[in-house]
């Protein structure tokens, strides 16, 4: 390299070291609340505040610990708003047995108070950045504790963490000094596994959870953005899309259907719960609605396909769901054959 390039590179590097012209700090979402009650409000009761929580904050919540454990033992709760609860250790690791070091299942289940295995006995790291905390660092370990891989400013997923650091907002608010990016991308930096156009991968006949775009993105509302559904700071029991607004044939039939009148809708059917985050109910029902719609008729039509790499075997989900994971978790006394002589033309 020329001396004059040389220059000009170590230039550029210092303007860029220098960081962008705006250098706001994070403030936290206390400081939000004033002025943006309706979103705060909707926030704290979604799952996104709730990620993860320091001890001192979730011994006041009623979840129990795994075996020989007080809470003076945890440091932080990992979830425990929805599906499930994992605890850390004061080391910064996740809990994988009894406070004895004897085997024990370790993580708690909301639905049904269950416990389950959780990468039994091993030593296990909190690297689960950046999906689940505020600012995410992969350097340095938070509080100093050791097991904890990177820091952050805020734990779980806070107002900062999609809109920017909030000190330029707060002294001075308007919409040039905070970033709203409204993107599907910009869940799906979370909400995926494997990286987004990747298909769903898949285990023990079901999806597995946090994948919501790469279902989305392999079934027929592919082109559709997580917000044409969901408001960002609402829980998603909260979502009620308007299907009908763009299947308005269907609407109308469907208002005579059996189901309808017994006070189903259209997400019973097509997402039904064929995505695990932590049980499952039976054969065809995980725990999390999933997003892909489309539902396949096909007597021996298979949800799933195995793809073998190198000796490996990998399970993913294709397009659609299949009429057993579609209909048999509520009527379990039938068979496929049964879902698939009524699924047919369902909506004629
Ligand atoms: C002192 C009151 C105040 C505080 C505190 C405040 N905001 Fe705002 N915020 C406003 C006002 C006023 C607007 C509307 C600006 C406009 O319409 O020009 C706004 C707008 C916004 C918008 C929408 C921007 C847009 O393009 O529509 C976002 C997002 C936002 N604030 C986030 C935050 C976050 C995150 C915090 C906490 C870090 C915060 N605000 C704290 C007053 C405040
Ligand atoms: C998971 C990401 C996420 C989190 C967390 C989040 N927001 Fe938002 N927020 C958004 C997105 C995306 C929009 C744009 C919504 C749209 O375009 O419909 C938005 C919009 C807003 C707006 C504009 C008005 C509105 O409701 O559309 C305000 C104000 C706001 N957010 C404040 C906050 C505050 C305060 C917090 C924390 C209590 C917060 N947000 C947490 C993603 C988030
Ligand atoms: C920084 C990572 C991250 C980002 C960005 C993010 N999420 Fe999440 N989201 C999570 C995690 C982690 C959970 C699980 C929280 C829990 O239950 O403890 C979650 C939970 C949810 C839930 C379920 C809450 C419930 O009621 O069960 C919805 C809906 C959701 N996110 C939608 C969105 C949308 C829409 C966006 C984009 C505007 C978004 N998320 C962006 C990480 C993220
Ligand atoms: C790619 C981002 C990502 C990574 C990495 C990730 N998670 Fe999550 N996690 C999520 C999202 C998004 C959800 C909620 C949506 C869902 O489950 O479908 C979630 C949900 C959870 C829940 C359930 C929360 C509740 O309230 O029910 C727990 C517990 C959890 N994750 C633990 C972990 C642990 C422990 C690790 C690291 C070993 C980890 N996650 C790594 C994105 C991620
Ligand atoms: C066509 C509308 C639609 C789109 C698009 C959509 N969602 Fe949803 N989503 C829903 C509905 C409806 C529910 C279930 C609400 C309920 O349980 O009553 C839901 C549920 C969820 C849940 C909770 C699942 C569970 O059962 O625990 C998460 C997380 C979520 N959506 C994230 C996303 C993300 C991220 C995107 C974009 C990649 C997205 N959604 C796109 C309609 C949509
Ligand atoms: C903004 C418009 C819009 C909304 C809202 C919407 N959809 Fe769709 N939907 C589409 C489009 C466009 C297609 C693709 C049409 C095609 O491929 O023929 C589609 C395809 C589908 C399909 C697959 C059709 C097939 O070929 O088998 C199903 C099932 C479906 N939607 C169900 C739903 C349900 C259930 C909801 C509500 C949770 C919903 N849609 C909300 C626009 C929408
Ligand atoms: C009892 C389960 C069930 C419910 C509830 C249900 N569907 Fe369906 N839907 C199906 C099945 C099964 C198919 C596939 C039919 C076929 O391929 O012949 C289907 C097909 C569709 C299709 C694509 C084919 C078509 O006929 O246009 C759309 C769009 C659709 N449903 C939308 C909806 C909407 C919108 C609602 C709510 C108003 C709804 N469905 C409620 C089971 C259901
Ligand atoms: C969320 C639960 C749920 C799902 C999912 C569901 N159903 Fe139903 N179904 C019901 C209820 C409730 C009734 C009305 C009460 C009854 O007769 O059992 C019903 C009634 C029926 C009936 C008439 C009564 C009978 O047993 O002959 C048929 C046929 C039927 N469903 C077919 C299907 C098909 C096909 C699917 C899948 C595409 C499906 N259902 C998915 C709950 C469900």
């Amino acid at each position: 390299m020329k001396k004059t390039g040389f220059l000009v590179v170590l230039v550029c590097s210092a303007i860029l070291l220098a960081g962008p012209v705006w250098s706001a700090d994070y403030v936290g979402s206390d400081q939000c609340f004033s002025c943006h009650q309706e979103q705060y409000n909707y926030w704290q009761a979604s799952g996104h505040p709730w990620k993860l929580r320091k001890a001192e904050k979730a011994r006041y919540s009623k979840l129990p610990l795994p075996p020989g454990y007080s809470w003076d033992d945890i440091s932080y709760v990992v979830g425990g708003a929805m599906k499930k609860a994992r605890f850390i250790d004061q080391e910064g690791f996740i809990i994988t047995s009894a406070k004895d070091g004897s085997e024990a299942k370790t993580q708690y289940n909301m639905e049904d108070g269950s416990w389950s295995f959780y990468h039994k006995g091993e030593k296990k790291p909190y690297n689960c950045g950046p999906c689940h905390m505020t600012a995410y660092s992969p350097d340095g370990h938070q509080d100093g504790r050791p097991g904890m891989i990177g820091n952050w400013r805020e734990d779980g997923i806070t107002c900062e963490e999609c809109h920017g650091p909030g000190s330029d907002h707060i002294s001075k608010p308007t919409k040039v000094n905070v970033i709203i990016d409204d993107s599907s991308e910009a869940c799906g930096k979370c909400h995926q596994r494997g990286g987004i156009p990747s298909a769903p991968p898949a285990k023990g006949g079901f999806i597995r959870h946090h994948e919501q775009i790469n279902e989305l993105r392999v079934g027929p509302h592919a082109e559709m953005d997580c917000l044409q559904c969901h408001n960002p700071h609402q829980r998603a029991i909260l979502t009620k899309p308007s299907c009908g607004e763009c299947h308005d044939e269907v609407l109308e039939k469907f208002a005579k259907n059996v189901h309808a009148k017994a006070g189903r809708g259209c997400i019973d059917c097509h997402m039904p719960r064929v995505t695990k985050s932590a049980i499952k109910l039976n054969s065809y029902t995980g725990d999390v609605r999933t997003h892909i719609f489309k539902i396949n008729t096909g007597p021996d039509a298979d949800m799933f396909r195995v793809v073998e790499e190198k000796g490996k075997k990998s399970t993913f989900a294709k397009g659609f769901v299949t009429v057993d994971y579609a209909c048999l978790g509520c009527h379990g006394s039938r068979d496929k054959a049964w879902a698939t002589q009524y699924s047919k033309e369902i909506h004629k």
